[in-house]
């Protein structure tokens, strides 16, 4: 069994790590409403972990940090759905708190992995022009997410290519807002997942 260590002062131990998971409701509480054996769920555990255990013992509501399950969307693998809930979660909070909107230009930088593939879809989704930094391998496939330029960091200098963005993204926390003086239109938030926005009151799988 692989343990983890983690806590603020001491540390604390973890048997079975894990943030996200996808798989069938077993037994449900008494006074659970939301949720009958059967259901396809998929949920972000918060810091209890355990997500890779064969049975997760979740409330079905609480306090974003406590974990968060919903049904899954119809038609979804659980594979599919247990990608979603870390990076989705984080990419929607960030996106939402930037009141990401139509006919804003987004810069999503580190577009490619698990938050920036969200983030690129999600300000795509709210109506924004996206342009998608990432490696050269991932071109193609920040593209096919909704992205309308891409940027290769590898190849180009960058962020010194003369556009101008209403917002950036830093999904990947490699830059900081002095980097993106010129690139930022006037007033322009710039903001990091490595900052402590942590998670909006109110983010939900749903
Ligand atoms: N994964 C999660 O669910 C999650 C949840 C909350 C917070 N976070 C935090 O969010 C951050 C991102 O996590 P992640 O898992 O999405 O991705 P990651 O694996 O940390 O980052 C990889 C991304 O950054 C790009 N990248 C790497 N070097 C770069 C450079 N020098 N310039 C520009 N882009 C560069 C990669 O592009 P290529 O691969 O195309 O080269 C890829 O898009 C991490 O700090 C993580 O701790 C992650």
């Amino acid at each position: 069994m692989a343990r983890l260590y983690n806590g603020l002062f001491r540390p604390k131990r973890i048997t079975v790590p894990g943030f996200d998971l996808a798989g069938e409701i077993e037994a449900a509480g008494r006074n659970v409403r939301r949720f009958r054996p059967g259901d396809r769920v998929f949920a972000w555990t918060g810091f209890g972990f355990g997500a890779y255990a064969e049975y997760k013992c979740m409330p079905e509501t609480g306090k974003p940090m406590d974990g968060m399950i919903e049904l899954m969307p119809a038609g979804l693998a659980f594979d599919e759905a247990a990608a979603v809930p870390s990076g989705g979660i984080t990419a929607l909070s960030f996106i939402r708190k930037a009141n990401v909107r139509a006919g804003q230009k987004v810069m999503i930088y580190g577009a490619s992995d698990s938050v920036g593939t969200y983030a690129v879809q999600l300000a795509r989704h709210f109506g924004a022009e996206v342009t998608g930094v990432c490696g050269t391998a991932n071109l193609d496939m920040v593209k096919s997410l909704g992205a309308d330029k891409v940027i290769d960091y590898t190849k180009e200098d960058f962020p010194g290519n003369g556009e101008t963005y209403d917002l950036v993204f830093d999904a990947v926390g490699k830059t900081s807002r002095s980097r993106w003086k010129k690139s930022l239109k006037k007033g322009g938030p710039y903001i990091s997942v490595m900052s402590s926005a942590g998670l909006l009151p109110g983010t939900s799988l749903s």
